[in-house]
């Protein structure tokens, strides 16, 4: 089973977000999404989770053509994202935005409050449980974004730079418990990062978009020797 994008273009106006970019999800695997800002990273992650419809194109969810499902339809069948900016229901605690992600997809009250805290101690977040969420730092909040869509059951997780903001030991520390998601819950992951290091021990495969269009895929060996991936990147950053 995957979610894919076969040949999705989304264009803003006269902008080029994303241009005939295709990529492929499996279940137990881990690919990384890079490239320099604007080059088109959240427009295609909005385009697999249902937040964009492709002007052309077509997104697939295990075969089916799933383009132009609203977000609501594609959490359901297991495609859940997170954003870069984290969106907690702040007057809640963090047990609770959890447990409202829970009740969501159908669970019931106490399923939800003993599940939400099992989430929690996977992300090491017990301790936050009854801490508020506008008391969170960003780190913690973070995390609890993670949680959250954990909670929704993924088949397909979408991250959206997880761990921008974080110090380089807090985002170590997160690269290893993404690494252990798709074993544990049985579902892909597609993560957005700008850290090189991080993403390359943690992704199988990386896929490098600029200004909308697929520069280079491949191992992170493969794209790292690449020239192309290096004058993009490098030139980008600096
Ligand atoms: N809602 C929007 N309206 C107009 N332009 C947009 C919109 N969203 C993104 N863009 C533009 O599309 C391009 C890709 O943006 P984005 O996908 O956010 O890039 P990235 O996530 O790689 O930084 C940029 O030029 C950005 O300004
Ligand atoms: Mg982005």
């Amino acid at each position: 089973m995957e979610l894919e994008a076969s040949q999705v273009t989304v264009r803003f106006g006269g902008i080029r977000a994303v241009e005939d970019v295709s990529l492929r999800l499996g279940r137990q695997e881990i690919i990384g999404l890079i490239g320099p800002n604007g080059a088109g990273k959240t427009t295609l992650v909005n385009a697999l989770s249902g937040f964009q419809k492709p002007r052309s194109g077509q997104i697939r969810l295990a075969g089916d053509d799933v383009t132009g499902w609203s977000p609501d339809a594609m959490a359901r069948h297991g495609v859940v994202r997170t954003f870069q900016a984290v969106r907690l229901f702040q007057g809640l605690t963090v047990a609770e935005n959890v447990e409202t992600a829970l009740l969501s997809t159908g669970a019931d009250r106490s399923a939800a409050r003993a599940h939400a805290r099992d989430i929690l101690a996977y992300l090491h977040l017990s301790e936050r449980a009854d801490t508020p969420a506008n008391g969170l730092n960003y780190g913690d909040e973070r995390r609890v974004g993670i949680a959250r869509a954990l909670a929704m059951e993924p088949k397909f997780l979408l991250l959206d730079e997880p761990a921008a903001g974080l110090n380089i030991g807090e985002a170590q520390e997160l690269g290893q418990t993404i690494a252990r998601i798709p074993n544990d819950f049985g579902c892909g992951i597609l993560v957005i990062e700008h850290n090189m290091a991080l993403v390359r021990d943690l992704c199988e495969r990386l896929h490098v978009l600029a200004t909308g269009m697929t520069l280079v895929e491949g191992t992170p060996a493969e794209v790292m020797a690449e020239p192309a991936f290096i004058n993009a990147y490098l030139g980008a950053e600096a």
